[in-house]
């Protein structure tokens, strides 16, 4: 298939893009570099550099005929969006809007949408399912929603196969490609570059939570198992309309338990300072990921925390300083 993938320089859209590469399908990158990067572009992919808010330049990309349409493309930093919700609501939300009407009409029968665990917020359920109440606890969380909503409806016009995944905790790497925001504010890349800056430190935000040790849990699921997820749902989804499906390994980590593996991989001496709370951080986000496995036969692989951490580990010591600076690696 001819697919468009949108945000196709950043984490998770980038490592899509070279899965389905690799797939044999034909890739076309869309991106504005706004938060992406030009070293994680796939080698040898058409490139439409420039925004989807801008709608005479998106009514260009849709010159071409695309087979599909996957969408990473957004701001996706929660702590940001609490400080500036405007700016991710306009993004995100009016950039999601402006994309699906310049698909409209174009011959794209299949969208597959990187929607997030964002969309439940705090819950005392042990596994949330596609089930579970939405009740967003930050804007971040709210635009994917809204974004879900709008593509239901486009999908159900336009006679559309899209499919939402939900992702829980992203992490890891594949070769070349790793995690690299600014500000980076996840937990494995900000306790890795703690390891590999000689002066810095690394907080735990929070150790009197109601878990066992205290310390958030979190479904962690390797990066390479999300793009897996992408190419069973692109290449399955047979349903018009939209389907939801939850991307985890229902298993569920604590903020301790990631830097006692952290430990282990790296073999040095964590000694991490315990900050307060970090607000909007739910104590528990573990995924049921049961519909996923049923209707794309989906089995992460790669998400146990030695390979996660192992992955990352080898990107950030290859990339100190991230994409900018590749010299300095130990
Ligand atoms: N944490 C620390 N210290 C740090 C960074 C994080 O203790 O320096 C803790 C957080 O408080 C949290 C856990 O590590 O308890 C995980 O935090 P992340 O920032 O890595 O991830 P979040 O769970 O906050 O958010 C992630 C994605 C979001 C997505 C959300 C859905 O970043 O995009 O999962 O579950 F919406």
């Amino acid at each position: 298939m001819r697919v468009l993938v949108t945000g196709g320089a950043g984490y998770i859209g980038s490592v899509t893009a070279r899965v389905l590469s690799d797939r044999g399908h034909e890739v076309e990158i869309l991106d504005n570099f706004s938060t992406g990067h030009r070293e994680a572009v796939l080698p040898g992919a058409r490139l439409h550099e420039g925004s989807l808010l801008d709608d005479i330049f998106l009514a260009g990309v849709f010159e071409r005929a695309f087979d599909a349409v996957l969408h990473f493309a957004a701001f996706s930093l929660i702590g940001e969006s609490v400080a500036d919700p405007e700016r991710y609501y306009h993004n995100n939300v009016t950039g999601s809007a402006q994309l699906l009407k310049a698909v409209s009409g174009t011959g794209v029968a299949r969208f597959i949408f990187s929607s997030s665990a964002a969309v439940y917020g705090e819950s005392d359920t042990p596994h949330l399912t596609e089930a579970s109440p939405t009740a967003p606890v930050n804007p971040y969380g709210q635009t994917k929603l809204t974004m879900e909503g709008l593509l239901r409806t486009a999908a159900e016009t336009l006679d559309m196969r899209a499919v939402a995944l939900r992702y829980f905790n992203a992490c890891g790497a594949m070769g070349e490609l790793g995690e690299d925001h600014t500000p980076e504010t996840h937990l494995i890349p900000c306790l890795l570059r703690s390891l590999l800056e000689p002066d810095a430190s690394f907080s735990i935000y929070g150790d009197d939570y109601p878990t066992p040790d205290g310390t958030c849990i979190r479904d962690y699921i390797h990066v390479v198992d999300l793009a897996e997820a992408h190419v069973l749902a692109l290449e399955g989804v047979d349903r018009p309309g939209l389907e939801i499906l939850n991307l985890g390994t229902e298993t569920g980590s604590s903020v301790r338990e990631v830097i006692d593996t952290t430990a282990v991989v790296t073999g040095l001496d964590i000694d991490p300072l315990v900050a307060p709370r970090r607000s909007g951080d739910p104590s528990r986000l573990v995924a049921g990921s049961e519909l996923a496995r049923e209707r794309l036969g989906w089995r992460p692989g790669r998400s146990d925390l030695t390979t996660i951490i192992g992955d990352a580990w080898a990107w950030h010591r290859a990339h100190p300083r991230g994409y900018a600076d590749k010299s300095m690696g130990r």
